[in-house]
């Protein structure tokens, strides 16, 4: 089976906060990171898998510091983890104050990618093979998070099957 290292898939963004960028408290709008975050995690992706790839979900984001005009917002993409047809990406978003040189973790994710072939069916990927000490910590914990994925798939699926789809004017 085909196998590749975390290092390969790693992508790097910096982005400068600029005035269209944020919200009413003057700091970055949540869904501008949230749209970052899906696109370095689709390329980390793709680089591991080498095939078309798609999210399939996104655990969260917590967000754990504002992140101001003052600051760059760096992120750091890699896989952590793959099933069959799916890799597990961590995403690391770092602020820095441009001034002090002050860094902190702004917030982080984990999203799932699953990979198609050219009829969009799933696709076995290549294994991943962690080497730092924090990938080997995020590999160690994936199987712990899929799980709790798959039981929170699940429970959508149910969800979904209560919800209407009607028009809300009906
Ligand atoms: C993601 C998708 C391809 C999965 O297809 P599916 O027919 O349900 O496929 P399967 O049930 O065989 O699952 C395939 C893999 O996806 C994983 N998966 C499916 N839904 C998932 C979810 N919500 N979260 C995490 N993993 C998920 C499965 O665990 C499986 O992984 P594995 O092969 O590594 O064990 C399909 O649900 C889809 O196309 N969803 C829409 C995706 C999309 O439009 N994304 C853009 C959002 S704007």
């Amino acid at each position: 089976m085909e196998q590749r290292y975390s290092r390969e898939s790693k992508c790097y963004k910096t982005a400068r906060v600029f005035p269209p960028d944020v919200n009413n408290h003057n700091t970055l709008f949540g869904g501008k990171l949230m749209a970052y975050i899906d696109d370095i995690a689709s390329i980390a992706a793709t680089k591991h898998c080498r095939r078309s790839v798609v999210t399939a979900s996104t655990d969260s984001v917590d967000f754990l510091h504002p992140i101001r005009p003052s600051d760059s917002v760096c992120l750091e993409s890699f896989v952590t983890w793959t099933g069959r047809t799916s890799v597990e990406v961590f995403v690391k978003v770092i602020k820095e104050d441009l001034l002090s040189g002050d860094r902190k973790i702004a917030a982080t994710s984990f999203l799932t990618f699953v990979a198609l072939d050219e009829n969009k069916k799933p696709v076995p990927v290549p294994k991943v093979v962690p080497e730092t000490e924090e990938e080997l910590k995020l590999f160690e914990t994936a199987p712990h998070r899929a799980e709790m994925r798959k039981i929170r798939r699940d429970e959508s699926k149910k969800f979904a099957g209560f919800l209407t789809v009607k028009h809300p004017w009906d």
